[in-house]
C-alpha cells in the first residue's frame, strides 16, 4: 500500500513512524512535512488547503490511501476531493469535518444526540456582549468564565478566566476581528481526550489520553495547541471509556449519519470527567496533537490496515485492536515566545535521535535543522510504568538544544503521583 500524509507537524511524524511499522505499507509520502518527517517519507511540497493540488499529487505519486491529519483541509474539504477521484482518503467530508469546524454545529448535533456538554450560548453581536456575560461565570456560581472562537483557532482561541475584564477583552477581540463568539459553563474535573476511528456508526476507540494544554507547569499560563500527553490513564475507573463510547461517541456518529453527514475517520473527543460523570468539552474532526504522539507509540495493530479499513467502509470488520502495555509520555518543545508569536530560525541540535518527531523544524541548505514554527518538536518515552515512560521522555528533552524554547516539566506527573482522581 502506497500511502499520503497530509500535515507538517509531530502527529503526522507519528501516524507516519506507525504507518511505516505496518508490513502492508510499502511506500510513504508527505505533504509538506517537515524536517524531521522527510528522513522517513517521499516529501512533496504543495498546498494542502487545495484539494486539486493533493488529488494531482496522489494521483502522480500513485497513492492507494490519503490521511489527512489537520483540521483545515479537512474542513475545507479536501478528503471529498480526494474520495471523488476515486482514492481511499482517512478524514471526513467537509460537512462531516463541522464537528470541529463550527463550535454551534457541534453544539446542535450534541443536543440532538442526548449528549451532556458544557451550557452555551452564541454572541455574534457586541452589543450583546455584556449582558451574555452576565449569564456565565462567578456570578451564576462558575469558577471561570469560558470564551471561545466559534470557528477553528489551533487551540489558542480559548480563555478560561476569572477575570470579567480578561474575558470581555478577548470575546470583544474575537466579535472585532469578525468572529462568532461562544460563550460556555465551566466543567470541571479531569480531562480525556479519547480518539475513536469511525466510519458511520462502527466506532473504535483509540487509548485514552491527557492532553496539557496551558503553557505553564501546573496549569498556568496561555492557552496553547497542547504542550505535552500521556497515555493511558492509570486513574481512569473501568468502564469508563465503554460509557463515552456507548453514551457520547456512538449517539453523535449516529446523529451525523442521520444528518447525511455521516463521519469517516477519527474522531476525537475531549471530554470533561465531572462530578455528573463524562461530558464533552469539544470534538475535533482528527487526530489531536499531542496525544497522538503518546496513544500511536503503544499501537501494536498495523495502523495502515486499520485506517485503509475505515477509509473504505470496512471498519467493522477488523480485527481488535491490540496495544502493547506499559505507558507513553510525550513532551512538546516549543519557541520562544510561543504560544504567542514565536521566533523562529534558530538552530536545533540532539533533534535526530529516535523517539523525537518533528512538527516546526525545516532543514537549512548547509544541513542545519532549524525552528520555524511554534511547537517545534516532540519527544516521546515509553516504558512499563507512567513514572518510567517520563523518566524517558525528560532524558530525551534534555539531550536537545534549542536558545530560547522552553517546555513543560509536568506532563503526567500528578498521574503518576497518584494526584488525579474522578
Ligand atoms: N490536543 C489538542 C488538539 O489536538 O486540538
Amino acid at each position: 500500500m502506497r500511502v499520503l500524509v497530509i500535515g507538517s507537524g509531530a502527529r503526522e511524524h507519528a501516524l507516519l513512524l506507525a504507518l511505516r511499522r505496518d508490513p502492508e505499507v510499502e511506500e510513504l509520502a508527505v505533504a509538506p512535512g517537515n524536517a524531521g518527517t522527510a528522513i522517513i517519507a517521499d516529501q512533496y511540497d504543495v498546498d494542502i488547503t487545495s484539494g486539486e493540488a493533493v488529488v494531482q499529487l496522489a494521483q502522480r505519486i500513485g497513492s492507494d490511501l490519503v490521511v489527512v491529519g489537520p483540521e483545515v483541509p479537512l474542513v475545507l474539504g479536501v478528503a471529498d476531493a480526494v474520495r471523488s477521484a476515486g482514492i481511499a482518503c482517512f478524514g471526513p467530508t467537509k460537512d462531516a469535518a463541522r464537528i470541529e469546524g463550527s463550535k454551534s454545529y457541534a453544539k446542535d448535533v450534541m443536543a440532538a444526540a442526548g449528549v451532556r456538554t458544557a451550557t452555551s450560548e452564541i454572541v455574534d453581536n457586541p452589543a450583546n456582549l455584556d449582558a451574555a456575560l452576565d449569564r456565565f461565570g462567578p456570578a451564576v456560581g462558575d469558577p471561570s468564565w469560558v470564551v471561545k472562537d466559534d470557528g477553528l483557532a489551533a487551540g489558542k482561541g480559548v480563555v478560561v478566566t476569572a477575570d470579567r475584564d480578561a474575558a470581555r477583552a478577548h470575546a470583544a477581540s474575537l466579535l472585532d476581528s469578525g468572529h462568532p463568539v461562544l460563550l460556555e459553563s465551566f466543567l470541571d474535573g479531569p480531562e480525556v481526550s479519547l480518539f475513536c476511528v469511525v466510519d458511520g456508526e462502527t466506532v473504535v476507540p483509540l487509548l485514552p489520553a491527557q492532553d496539557f494544554k496551558r503553557v505553564g507547569d501546573g496549569d498556568t499560563g496561555p492557552n496553547t495547541g497542547g504542550m505535552g500527553a500521556y497515555a493511558p490513564l492509570p486513574w481512569l475507573p473501568g468502564g469508563v471509556v465503554t460509557a463515552i463510547v456507548d453514551d457520547i461517541v456512538k449517539p453523535v456518529a449516529a446523529e451525523l449519519v442521520q444528518r447525511g453527514n455521516g463521519f469517516s475517520g477519527l474522531l476525537y473527543a475531549g471530554l470533561a470527567l465531572t462530578s455528573r460523570g463524562p461530558a464533552v468539552v469539544e470534538f475535533n474532526c482528527r487526530f489531536g496533537d499531542p496525544e497522538t504522539q503518546a496513544v500511536l507509540a503503544l499501537l501494536e495493530t498495523p495502523l495502515g490496515q486499520l485506517l485503509y479499513a475505515a477509509a473504505t467502509g470496512k471498519l467493522a470488520e477488523q480485527p481488535r485492536l491490540v496495544w502493547r502495555g506499559g505507558a507513553s509520555v510525550t513532551v512538546v518543545l516549543a519557541a520562544e515566545n510561543y504560544p504567542g508569536r514565536p521566533r523562529v530560525g534558530d538552530v536545533i541540535t540532539g533533534s535526530e535521535a529516535d523517539g523525537v518527531l518533528h512538527a516546526g523544524t525545516t532543514r537549512r541548505d548547509d544541513g542545519a535543522i532549524v525552528s520555524s514554527g511554534g511547537r517545534v518538536l516532540s519527544v516521546v518515552g515509553t516504558a512499563d510504568d507512567l513514572s518510567a515512560a517520563r523518566d524517558a521522555a525528560y532524558a530525551l528533552m534534555k539531550s536537545i538544544r534549542l536558545p530560547g524554547s522552553h517546555f513543560r516539566g509536568d506532563i503526567g506527573l500528578a498521574a503518576a503521583q497518584g494526584r488525579v482522581s474522578v
